[in-house]
């Protein structure tokens, strides 16, 4: 692949600025001059709306600044990214951020999009779904990269996460449909999908999720609307905090998101999913299990995703409650009380959870 000396980075037709690396191959980010005057902030806490030249740090993201590294693939769109790739003589590992984020291009997840644009995209919407987990589940056990893995990195090339999934179109709108993990058990669609119907009963945003084939959980996108893409970092990409270590507390967590989105409405909506990640022992609540968007002139937290039963980082919550990688109630409650939350609207939020958890008889032991 051809070297890249600069990215240029876009929101729609808008150019937001341009990426370069330093001589030790660091990320150097400057903002488009029209972009300073009209734009927002992509990621307030690294990347703030000024004028200047920012250069980011080789941990955690290998040099990248975390608001573009969300855009790269990670797990399962590294693993057919390196394969797609090895069909074609190109070493993934020899790739520069910069070449990396020019295979992501326009396909990206969020909507930055990276110039010039090398992606593949996808020629018709036509999918079999069968058949692509069948060829899933081959290149997650063998070396195998027969002709299923091309349409494989076409469908979801830079998808984000450990499990294959793909990007689709369906009945005019676009969905994520994700399948098993090699570790995961069968009926692993079924259960994603029971829980995305409980956690909307907990009050919890969610987007309309569906089983394909009676097999495939399937979920909107909330990072696409007919008016276009929505901007969308995780917290990962936000705090520039290594996700696949348990690196914050949800009482951080709380306190950023107060912080970004100065609604005390949403800190009460991320504390209510604290709470049902807890009920439920979604124990793989890392940093890139939460995102925010920003829309309208302002952040919000994302709809939830990928709530499942975990078992996390050994056993524990990667993302710790009070300290705590297995919290009782106490823990909970005194994350409330630290982020300023009313104890009785937290205690409400509490029972509305446990209460619909029990009855459909999905609540982990709570303490
Ligand atoms: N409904 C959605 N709309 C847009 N992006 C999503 C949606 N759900 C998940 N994502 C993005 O895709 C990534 C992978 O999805 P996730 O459900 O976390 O998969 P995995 O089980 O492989 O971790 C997430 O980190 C997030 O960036
Ligand atoms: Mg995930």
């Amino acid at each position: 692949m051809n070297k890249i000396e600069v990215i240029e980075v876009f929101l729609g037709k808008e150019k937001v600025g341009r990426i370069a690396l330093n001589e030790q191959g660091i990320c150097a980010f400057e903002y488009d001059t029209e972009f300073l005057k009209t734009g927002f902030s992509l990621s307030p806490y690294h990347l703030p709306l000024h004028a200047g030249v920012f250069i980011s740090t080789w941990t955690p993201f290998r040099g990248n600044f975390g608001v573009f590294d969300d855009s790269l693939p990670d797990g399962w769109g590294n693993l057919i990214l390196d394969r797609y790739l090895l069909g074609k003589g190109i070493k993934s590992d020899k790739l520069s951020v910069l070449q990396r984020l020019a295979l992501v291009g326009t396909t990206g997840r969020g909507a930055l999009e990276y110039f010039p644009d090398k992606s593949v995209s996808i020629k018709n919407s036509y999918f079999d779904l069968e058949q692509l987990a069948v060829e899933a589940e081959k290149i997650l056990t063998s070396e195998y990269s027969g002709e299923g893995l091309d349409t494989l990195y076409q469908y979801g090339g830079s998808s984000g996460g450990a499990r294959p999934k793909i990007f689709v179109t369906f009945e005019n709108r676009q969905w994520l449909v994700k399948f098993k993990a090699t570790t995961d058990p069968q009926n692993i669609g079924k259960t994603e999908y029971e829980y995305s119907l409980l956690a909307r009963e907990c009050g919890i945003e969610m987007p309309e999720t569906r089983l394909f084939e009676n097999k495939y959980f399937g979920v909107e996108r909330f990072d696409r609307t007919d008016a276009g893409k929505i901007h969308t970092v995780s917290v990962a990409g936000l705090l520039h905090a290594d996700y696949r270590i348990p690196s914050l507390d949800y009482s951080v967590l709380l306190k950023v998101c107060l912080n970004l989105t100065k609604n005390m409405e949403e800190v009460y909506s991320l504390f209510r999913l604290m709470v049902f990640n807890v009920a439920i022992g979604n124990r793989d609540d890392h940093a890139k299990n939460f995102s925010f968007q920003y829309r309208n002139g302002e952040w919000k937290l994302s709809p939830a995703y990928d709530l499942l039963p975990s078992t996390g980082f050994n056993g524990y919550h990667t993302t710790t409650i009070n300290g705590q990688g297995i919290p009782v109630m106490k823990d909970i409650l005194q994350v409330a009380n630290e982020t300023g939350l009313l104890e009785k609207r937290a205690k409400e939020i509490i029972s509305q959870v446990v209460d619909a958890c029990r009855t459909k008889n999905l609540l982990c032991d709570i303490g």
